[in-house]
């Protein structure tokens, strides 16, 4: 069995969050929120997924703070994201960011996530009511095959 750890993220809805703790309720393995994860040594796992929502089109700082803090002890890595507006860019920027720094890359989930950020917060937001079952059950399938590969 793969040993993987989930560091993370989730300020603005807790949308990322729900995605984790659905797939914790499924599957086998370790979840940190970043402050958590701040005096872990991440060597021991065979991946460490980095999951937040997405703040002006990135990852939470502080996840990429993590992430180049433990990168030394981190040998493969995989996303997972929600965002306002669903785009799937994020992932294939971050597996080019990733292999750029020499790490193997698994893949990357994303979903939309309720988005009340600025603007959005006077028409009550938009993505509303996500991640919903559908976005729930991807991430179940992604999940399964990051164990299995
Ligand atoms: C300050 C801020 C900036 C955001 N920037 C983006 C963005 O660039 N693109 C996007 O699609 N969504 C953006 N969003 C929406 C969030 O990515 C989305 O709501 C996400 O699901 C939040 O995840 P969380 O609840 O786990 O923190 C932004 C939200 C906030 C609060």
């Amino acid at each position: 069995m793969k040993k993987i750890a989930v560091v993370y993220q989730s300020v603005h809805h807790s949308n990322t969050k729900k995605v984790l703790e659905h797939l914790r309720e499924k599957f086998e393995f370790d979840l940190f929120d970043v402050k958590q994860a701040e005096n872990v040594n991440f060597s021991a796992y065979d991946e460490v997924g980095l999951a937040s929502g997405i703040y002006f089109g990135k990852l939470h700082s502080k996840v990429l703070e993590f992430f180049e803090k433990h990168l030394d002890e981190i040998k493969k890595v995989f996303v997972i994201y929600t965002c306002g507006d669903g785009r799937k860019k994020h992932g294939k920027k971050y597996e080019k960011f990733f292999r750029k720094r020499g790490l193997d890359f698994s893949g990357a989930f994303h979903c939309k996530g309720y988005d009340t950020f600025g603007p959005f917060k006077i028409i009550g937001g938009i993505a509303k009511k996500h991640p919903d079952e559908k976005d729930l059950a991807n991430a179940c399938v992604f999940f399964e095959n990051i164990l299995k590969n």
